[in-house]
Parts: structure tokens; sequence; C-alpha cells
């Protein structure tokens, strides 16, 4: 990257935004090289019937009107997201608009879907394809600030756009264009992908590729917000969510001059709060659909972090502006030496090996039938259809190591486990002092009645359902 160190005083020495220009203007005009190279075959992704050489993809609002993606294919990216695009063109918010945060390595913009508009946006992507399709592009479709019927915007553009693009962004997550959020809202998200998805079946007697739909969903959402959107996302059978747009929040740490400016926060600090709305949604949608991972993304640990975490492809954005494009080259490689060391033979089978959903988690209970709670317990279990393991302890006891390892989950000391009004703790004097811990386990092992019940395990968590209500929050 010591050519990108120079080329990065220049820029820098610009305002963001003519900075961005120029680096446009030299992708354009071919003054940035081509940084074509095969890829490793662990990096390799089929998704939606397309073949995705890489994961690492170019994030939306780089190239919003789809000027040079074949230029940023050429830098090593395994797809390219154009757009935002909205009906008619805008100027978008007043400058000063962009704004970098060097020490935090971050972005703060309120650009508001400056674009030249749907008409310009298609004939862009129609001369990529006249030239030769040059790999996989997306079109990230939004709607004008002043539109009466948002919905109608998105529905114009990707009826302009089908057969133009490899795959739809339906953009709600935009924090720059007031209201926009609002679209994620359960009952307009269900209208709106309702449409979207209606305008797509209409067409597919026209088409040669009937292309996939994802939603961008923005990183500030609250746990039923989440669920609403899995919820939505999986009964119209939208085929992927990006996950997600820059964030409103998370100003507290930051300490660069501009921290304090309206508009969405990208890279860094977002890396934290975007993967775990990504395990989230993963957890969510139970794995069924793929995610792509976006936020923060700087080097192939962070990649390979979200791919864990649940995505099959990763967007990155900010990060170009710090490290310029050979930072793609440098992710592919760490990310492949990653899944390599740790035994992938493909990077599909890494997607979510962190997250535990209710599908690879196994639940067990140490159960006693003859006791109400641990009934009670069992059958709230499977009312939220969970099918646990059913240990009765008392006629299965569990090893000294076992209990040792349900004290450290619950984070307790023996005695808080026991059940110190049975005959055997007074009869085998536990309550004295000079026990060990290693004594009062073994006592557990000899006498399992002691034992307090029920015990709930699940994935890496534990709970004692008493009242059985609490082994919910740890499913
Ligand atoms: C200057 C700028 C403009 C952006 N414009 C758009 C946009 O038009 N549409 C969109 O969906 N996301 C847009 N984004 C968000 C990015 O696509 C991405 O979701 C976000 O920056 C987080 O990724 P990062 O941390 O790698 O930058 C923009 C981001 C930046 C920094």
């Amino acid at each position: 990257m010591g050519l990108y160190n120079f080329t990065r005083s220049i820029l820098f020495a610009l305002p963001p935004e003519r900075a961005h220009h120029l680096a446009l203007l030299g992708l354009k005009c071919g003054l940035v090289l081509s940084a074509y190279h095969r890829d490793d075959a662990v990096l390799a992704t089929k998704l939606w019937g397309m073949d995705f050489p890489n994961p690492v993809g170019l994030a939306a609002g780089f190239d919003k009107n789809a000027e040079i993606p074949c230029a940023m294919l050429a830098q090593g990216f395994g797809f390219v997201e154009t757009g935002t695009v909205t009906p008619k063109p805008q100027a978008g918010n007043p400058r000063p608009r962009l704004f970098r945060l060097v020490e935090d390595q971050a972005i703060i913009n309120r650009m508001g879907f400056n674009n030249l508009g749907l008409e310009t946006y298609a004939r862009n992507l129609k001369r990529r394809a006249g030239l030769g399709k040059c790999g996989i592009v997306g079109a990230n479709i939004g709607a004008n600030k002043d539109s009466t019927d948002r919905i109608a915007d998105y529905v114009t553009c990707l009826k302009r756009l089908l057969g133009l693009a490899s795959y739809f962004t339906i953009n709600i997550s935009s924090p720059n264009t007031p209201g926009l959020r609002g679209l994620q809202d359960r009952e307009v998200l269900d209208e709106l992908l309702g449409r979207l998805v209606a305008v797509r079946a209409q067409a597919a007697g026209t088409l040669d590729f009937l292309p996939p739909l994802l939603v961008k969903i923005a990183p500030d959402l609250e746990a039923d917000k989440r669920a609403d959107i899995a919820a939505i996302v999986l009964k119209h059978g939208i085929d992927g969510v990006i996950v997600g747009n820059s964030t409103t929040g998370l100003r507290d740490h930051l300490v660069s001059e501009f921290s304090n400016r309206d508009g969405g926060l990208s890279g860094k600090p977002l890396f934290e709060l975007s993967t775990e709305l990504l395990a989230d949604m993963y957890r969510l949608t139970g794995g069924k659909i793929p995610l792509i991972g976006v936020g923060g993304i700087s080097s192939g640990a962070d990649a390979y972090r979200k791919i864990r975490a649940g995505a099959s492809l990763v967007q990155l954005y900010s990060a170009l502006i710090f490290h310029g494009p050979g930072l793609v080259r440098t992710i592919k490689s760490d990310l492949t030496a990653a899944l390599k060391n740790d035994g992938f033979s493909c990077l599909q089978d890494a997607v979510g090996c962190d997250v535990i959903t209710e599908q690879n988690m196994t639940v067990t209970i140490f159960h006693n039938p003859k006791c109400s709670k641990s009934r009670q317990t069992l059958a709230l279990l499977q009312q939220h259809g969970i099918t646990p393991t059913v240990v009765n302890y008392l006629d299965d006891v569990p090893s000294a190591e076992k209990i040792a390892e349900i004290l450290d989950r619950l984070g307790l000391e023996p005695r808080q486990l026991m059940r110190q009004k049975e005959k055997e703790y007074g009869d085998n004097n536990l309550a004295s002092n000079h026990l060990s811990r290693d004594q009062l386990i073994a006592a557990m092992v000899a006498f399992p009645r002691l034992i307090e019940r029920p015990i709930v395990l699940a994935g890496d968590k534990a709970a004692i359902g008493r009242p059985p209500e609490n082994v919910l929050k740890i499913l």
C-alpha cells in the first residue's frame, strides 16, 4: 500500500467530497491500475445462482451513479453495489456533508442520496451490459426526499432496472433522508416488500434471470424491530439482508475533530455493533437466507469475524478511504489464510459457525419428574418448540467435572446449588466451613438429591428453572 500512502496524502489534503470526485475521475479514466488476480478457490461462493469469485464487495454509496462498476471489480472486489439511485435526480444535502474522522478511522456522511437519477443510472448499467458483463453488479434503490409515495419510488426503480443489475438492494436504512428508516416499521415494510416481490414476479416471463431482492437495514434497531424485520423478510421470500448501513449512534467514544457532526457514522467504530446485529439476524432468520455483513471491516480478520457471525458475503467502504484499493487484496489473502488455518475447505462452511441458532443449540435439562418446577420447566421448553435432552439426574448422576462446569456457567458456589433442606445435607455435616469446593461437589455426586433442580443447559449458558421462566433468558 506504499503507492496509496502517497496518493492518500494528496487526497487527504482536499475536502473529502472533492477527493472522492477525483478518485472517481481517476478510476473512470483508467488511471488506477487494475489489480486483477485469480482468487483462491476457498473464497469462491455460489449464491442466488451466481458465482462470486470472492466474498469481498464494495458497499453502496461509493459509485452512486453506476459509473465505474467494472473499474472497481478490476480492483479485486468479488462484487460491486452501485447506488443508491432514486427515480428523480437530486442534489442531496448542503455541503459540507462528508467528514473524515482520521483518528477514529471513521467517516460521518449526510450526503442525502445525491445522485443523477434513474435514467442516467440505467444508461450507465446498460453500457456495462453492452461491453460484456464484467462481474456481479448490484443496484441499490431508494426514494426521493420530496416523494409523496415512497413505496412507488422503489417500484419505479425496480421496474426500470430489472434485467440490468445482478441483484437489487432495497435501501430502507439511510439516516440522511428524513423518515426513510420508518420503512423498517412492520406494516409499511410488509407492504413495500409485498409490492416489490410482485413486480419481480410479473417480470419473470421476460427475464433470463430473476434477480435476488435484498433488504438493507440500519444498525440502530431495537430487539422487537429486528424480530419483525426477520419475520417479514422470511414471509415474503426476500433473498438476503444487508446488515447494515451507517449508524446515528456510537458518538461517545470518538476522539476526532468533526465527531459531533450530524449524519451516519461508518468505519471502525461501527464494527462491533454491526457484527452483533448480523449475528442476531442470522439467529432470527435461522440461517435460512444469506446475509451480507457490512460495517467497519478493515482487515481479513474483520471479514472473517463477519463470516463466522453469519455473513455469506461482506462489503466495505470507509476503510477504502483510509487504506486504498490495495486493502482488497490484503483482506482476501488474510481471509484465505484464516479459513485454511481453521480447516475450512470452503467459505460457506464457516458461515455462522460462531452463532448458536435454535437448530444447532443443544438444550439439556437435568430433570426430576417428581418435582413440579422441573415438570413445568420441561413443559415450557416444549411450548417453545424445543425438545431438550432429558437427563433424569437421580438415576443418571452427573460427574464431578459436569457439576463443576455447571457451577462455572451459573457463576455459583457449590452450596448455592445445593438443596440444604435435604436430610443428607445435615446428616453429612455439609454446612461445615472445613469442606472444600471439591468435597462439596463430591457430596452432590454421592447424593444427587442435593442438587438444585431443574438445571437447563443451552449452548454455553445455564439456568435454574426457579421460576421456570428463568430458562427463557438463555435460549
Ligand atoms: C460517503 C458514504 C456514502 C454512503 N452512501 C450510501 C448509499 O447511498 N446507500 C447505501 O445503502 N449506503 C450508503 N453508505 C453506507 C455504506 O454502504 C455502508 O453500509 C456503511 O458505510 C458501513 O460500511 P463501512 O463501515 O465499511 O463504511 C454510504 C457510506 C458512506 C461512507
